[in-house]
């Protein structure tokens, strides 16, 4: 009797405890790199020039295709580095510009789009965008 009311109390945690996904997985859902992965400017700036100048411009100051990024709109308080990844995964639905929409660039790893948000930020901080 004690054993069925133990296993009653203790099922909605097991199933609880069973249903949170893998920190890793998560993160992989996200697009996000490994925890701990430091992203380097030096590298974003080749990255962004090979994926996102295109559209952003090489400098990152925007061209007829796409909105600058060295700009107040995506300071690191209204556009989070989440906003980047989520960007380069699942492109961006017009919002905030007249460009129209952005694909997403399948091309760009978790990895490579953290080295392109260090540069941006890089970029931004020199701009004096904070
Ligand atoms: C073919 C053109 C094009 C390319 C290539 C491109 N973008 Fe974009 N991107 C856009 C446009 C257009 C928008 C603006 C959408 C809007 O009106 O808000 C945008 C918006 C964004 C935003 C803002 C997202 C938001 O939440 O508002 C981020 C961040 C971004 N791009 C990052 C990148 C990065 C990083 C790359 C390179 C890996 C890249 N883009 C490549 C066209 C492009």
């Amino acid at each position: 009797m004690r054993l069925k009311i133990y296993f009653v109390l203790l099922m909605p945690l097991l199933i609880y405890a069973c249903e949170q996904p893998d920190p890793e997985q998560r993160r992989i859902a996200l697009h996000l790199p490994p925890v701990g992965f430091k992203g380097d400017a030096e590298q974003g700036s080749t990255d962004f020039k090979q994926y996102c100048a295109s559209c952003h411009g090489q400098d990152g100051l925007g061209t007829q295709q796409g909105p600058p990024l060295i700009h107040q709109t995506y300071s690191p308080s209204h556009h989070a580095d989440l906003a980047f990844h989520m960007a380069v995964k699942d492109g961006v639905r017009s919002h905030h510009w007249a460009f129209g929409d952005m694909q997403p660039v399948p091309d760009v790893s978790p990895e490579a789009t953290q080295h392109i948000i260090a540069y941006v930020r890089r970029e931004q901080r020199k701009a004096g965008i904070q």
